[in-house]
């Protein structure tokens, strides 16, 4: 019986940190910065993030795709900061026709999964016109397990044609234990 107790005790205490432990994390994005690259395809018009409180910053992105785009593929590249950023971990290339039809490649599903209900971009290709993300932002949910602390960076080159049309770099921060 007391040793139950005992149990049940240090089962509880365990789950009290783990709940403080997760409310004392950080994950935000820190910065946004998109670059067209043939503004006769991609015009950028906005591209920001709002820092709504302390720990919470929402994307914006508004572009418009002049010419309807029909062959995409996103290069996707995670970097750290470490004296600079550099390359960590991931990098995928997405055919995003092929994934808007048929998601593939977990990370892009994970990154998809953040994006989805705040952006237009969640269709089936062609693209074209107004490209708008109004309100990412990152949440606990989304984290995938045993990210180290730091400050990373999302880089992206998105081609058309196979040919580069522009760049968005999103910059994210997490910490744990503050
Ligand atoms: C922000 O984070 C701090 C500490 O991590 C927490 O005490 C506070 O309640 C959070 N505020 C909001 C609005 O989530
Ligand atoms: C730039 O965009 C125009 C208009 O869609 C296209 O005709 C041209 O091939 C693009 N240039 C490159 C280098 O992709
Ligand atoms: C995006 O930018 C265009 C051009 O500035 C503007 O007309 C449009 O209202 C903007 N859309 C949103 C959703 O902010």
């Amino acid at each position: 019986m007391r040793i139950a107790h005992i149990v049940w005790g240090i089962f509880q205490i365990g789950v009290i940190l783990k709940l403080s432990y997760n409310e004392a994390h950080e994950f935000k994005w820190t910065n946004l910065v998109c670059e067209s690259l043939n503004k006769s395809w991609v015009v950028i018009h906005n591209c920001r993030l709002r820092a709504v409180n302390r720990n919470k910053t929402t994307l914006i992105l508004n572009g418009t795709i002049l010419h309807p785009a029909n062959d995409i593929l996103a290069k996707v590249q995670l970097l750290k900061k470490e004296n600079g950023y550099k390359p960590w971990l991931y990098s995928v290339n997405i055919d995003v026709c092929r994934f808007m039809k048929k998601p593939y490649n977990p990370v892009a599903i994970l990154m998809f999964k953040m994006f989805k209900e705040f952006t237009n971009i969640n269709h089936a290709c062609p693209f074209i016109g107004p490209q708008i993300v109004n309100g990412a932002y990152l949440n606990l949910k989304f984290l995938p397990n045993l990210l180290p602390s730091g400050d990373y960076q999302v880089a992206t080159n998105w081609y058309f044609d196979k040919r580069p049309q522009f760049q968005t770099k999103v910059y994210f921060t997490f910490k744990e234990d503050l």
